[in-house]
């Protein structure tokens, strides 16, 4: 695809949330809007993560950087200090992480604790509403915020286990909140990509089998890339979209209309 698209987020200044490495659907987001010309601010999860992360803000010419977890009391709070003392307000969030412990991820659902649903829910699930809670104030012009779901939230996809309970949640979290910040002009989107190969997926029993269901299943008969989920999100990012809000947005190729 050609990358060189007209700036039409010229002036837009996005916080992207997700960015492992450059095969991550963030760090395709981020690159999406800056093609569109917006400006970036990226973050990382913790020290061991940094130097993957650090290169890409700079290409990405971030002027906003620094740690998130969003389990680490206090770091989401610091990261929206900086939006605000930096750019004073806030047009687009991506909320593109999602974790569950592995022994948790790997059973079925009916073997899954309550410690491990409970860490799952929160870190892939509540921290988008916090962020919402956040990223709201500073959006003073209205907005969009999105978050990254998937097929399994509203199907049962096999060994995505406890990930289908919690995306369902995140998807109606998206519907909620788009009810709720509607009135301020904030759009609320879940996307749902296919399935692409990236850190978070190789944590799936079986991945490859998914990649290739979803390539025989696609309508458009292929995978998707980051950037086809970096530009969907650019487009609904747009005053072009600003009638649309509150649904889950499929970026699969159509795989998910065929049985
Ligand atoms: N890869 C796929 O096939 C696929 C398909 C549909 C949806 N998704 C979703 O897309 C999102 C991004 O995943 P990805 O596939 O790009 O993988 P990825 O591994 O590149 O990204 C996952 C990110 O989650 C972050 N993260 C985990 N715990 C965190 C915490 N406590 N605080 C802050 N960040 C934390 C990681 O640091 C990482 O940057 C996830 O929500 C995932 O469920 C992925």
């Amino acid at each position: 695809m050609n990358d060189a698209i007209r700036p039409v987020l010229a002036g837009k200044k996005a916080l992207v949330v997700g960015v492992a490495n450059d095969q991550s659907i963030a760090y395709g987001c981020a690159r999406a809007f800056r093609n569109a010309g917006a400006e970036v601010a990226i973050t990382w999860l913790n020290e061991k993560a940094r130097p993957h992360v650090e290169p890409l803000a700079r290409e990405l010419e971030a002027p906003i950087t620094g740690p998130l977890d969003v389990s680490v009391p206090g770091q989401l709070e610091a990261v929206f200090e900086q939006v605000r003392s930096t750019w004073g307000s806030l047009d687009i969030l991506v909320h593109s992480i999602a974790f569950a412990p592995s022994k948790d991820l790997q059973g079925g659902l009916l073997d899954c604790s309550a410690e491990g649903f409970a860490k799952a829910m929160d870190i892939s699930c509540h921290s988008f509403i916090r962020m919402a809670r956040l990223a709201a104030p500073l959006m003073t012009e209205g907005g969009t915020l999105f978050a990254m779901s998937y097929l399994g939230a509203a199907r049962v996809v096999p060994n995505y286990n406890v990930m289908g309970p919690v995306k369902a949640a995140l998807e109606a979290a998206c519907r909620y909140l788009a009810y709720e910040l509607g009135p301020r002009r904030i759009r609320v989107h879940a996307i749902s990509p296919g399935p692409l190969k990236t850190r978070a997926a190789s944590g799936l029993k079986d991945f490859e089998l998914l990649l290739n269901e979803a390539a025989r299943k696609a309508p458009l008969g292929e995978l998707v890339d980051i950037m086809d989920v970096g530009y969907a999100c650019a487009y609904l990012a747009t005053e072009f979209a600003h009638r649309i809000t509150g649904g889950t947005v499929y970026v699969d190729g159509g795989a998910n209309v065929v049985d």
